[in-house]
């Protein structure tokens, strides 16, 4: 992997944005396309630090672009694929899914074709394709997720990653195709959209309003922090075996309801109560539940652990604490997104919005 020439998908998201830059750390001599068309959810400020590394390109661009992704390819001698540019919240997904399948299935789909055919004859090329647990389905009081369990997927969302992975592993029956799928659990920490539970609670929090819980809010997820998502991506791409899966988890089960009260009571402490005087939990509404709202998620990750040495490098009670600190200290983040005006900042850089 040391002089890898990399094609990164879905860079400017979360997660994304988070591993370019890993990457581009670890591997000093690597060279690092990111291809991101900047959906609502691609901020290229998330990668502001990075930009002018001679070793780092973005391209604006959509993954369904056969003719663009195969040029990226040839001019880029691209020989590793990590692939995360996705359509991603399961909320989204309920009210529109068309883009959905198009950017999750279509897209995958044109990716791996495209690497299929530059790579023919070559066996120094990896792609490796980034997906989630929700493939699972739902799990009741007990049980965890391996890499046997079968597919069960219940939304859009998770039918669109499912339907991905499963190309991705017929590509590598067919056609010995060098393939890597990873299924994590539900990620937080920096850059994180803050539409999604986390950025979105600290975000309410801070301005007073109300904090939305689905439900009862004692659905259950397996929260890892994103930069041991990215590092355990790492590990699988320059150790795992072609062909097989590795589930991703940090062990770290929460019913929504804990999650939220433990941001209000780290936020209590470290900015002060309300200006009413009360204390966040005040702000907690529950409210009409997601339609379909699988109840529990849990991964068993110990077959990456066992076969490639991965474990979470920090609990939820330090990766939450760091993912409230870096939200403090960057709200004109939170706000630039929430005003619409980095769509501005961007249409300059990039063209049109
Ligand atoms: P995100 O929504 O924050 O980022 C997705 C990125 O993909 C954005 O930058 C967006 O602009 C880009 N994109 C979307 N459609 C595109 C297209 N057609 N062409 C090019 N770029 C496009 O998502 P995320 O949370 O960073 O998730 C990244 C990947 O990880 C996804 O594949 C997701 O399924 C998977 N995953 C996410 C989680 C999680 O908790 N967030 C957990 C497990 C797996
Ligand atoms: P989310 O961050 O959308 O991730 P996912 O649906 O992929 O798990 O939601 C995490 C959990 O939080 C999920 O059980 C739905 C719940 N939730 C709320 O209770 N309120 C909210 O406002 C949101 C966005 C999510």
């Amino acid at each position: 992997m040391e002089g890898a020439n990399l094609i990164v998908t879905g860079g400017c998201g979360f997660i994304g944005s988070n591993f370019v830059r890993m990457v581009l750390t670890e591997l000093p001599n690597c060279r690092l396309v990111n291809l991101d068309n900047l959906t609502y959810a691609g901020n290229p400020k998330n990668l502001a630090d990075v930009e002018n590394d001679p070793r780092y390109r973005f391209v604006k661009g959509d993954i369904c672009d056969a003719e663009l992704v195969a040029s990226i390819f040839a001019e880029e001698k691209i020989d590793t694929v990590v692939h995360f540019a996705a359509e991603s919240h399961v909320d989204r997904s309920i009210t529109g899914p068309a883009a959905f399948i198009q950017t999750n299935i279509v897209g995958t789909f044109t990716l791996l074709e495209a690497a299929r055919t530059a790579w023919q004859g070559r066996d120094d090329v990896r792609f490796l394709h980034v997906s989630t647990d929700e493939v699972y389905g739902s799990l009741g009081e007990t049980g965890l997720f391996t890499e046997e369990t079968s597919y069960d997927p219940r939304s859009p969302y998770s039918a669109s990653k499912a339907s991905s992975d499963h190309l991705v592993s017929a590509y590598h029956h067919t056609y010995d195709f060098p393939t890597l799928i990873t299924n994590c659990s539900n990620n937080y920490g920096p850059y994180h959209f803050p539409e999604k539970l986390i950025p979105l609670i600290i975000s309410n929090a801070l301005n007073g309003k109300e904090l939305p819980v689905y439900g009862d809010g004692k659905n259950v997820r397996d929260w890892l922090y994103v930069v041991d998502h990215c590092a355990a991506i790492l590990k699988v791409l320059q150790q795992g075996v072609f062909g097989e899966t590795y589930n991703i988890g940090g062990n770290n089960e929460k019913q929504n309801i804990e999650v939220v009260q433990t941001v209000c009571d780290l936020l209590d402490e470290k900015v002060g109560l309300l200006s009413s005087g009360e204390t966040r939990r005040s702000l907690i509404r529950f409210v009409k539940d997601r339609p379909g709202h699988d109840r529990r998620y849990a991964i068993d990750a110990g077959k990456i652990r066992r076969e490639l040495g991965w474990e979470p490098s920090v609990t939820f009670e330090q990766g939450i604490e760091q993912t409230i600190e870096w939200y403090l200290n960057h709200r004109e983040w939170v706000e630039e997104i929430l005003s619409g005006s980095y769509r501005d900042y961007y249409a300059q850089q990039y063209g049109e919005r």
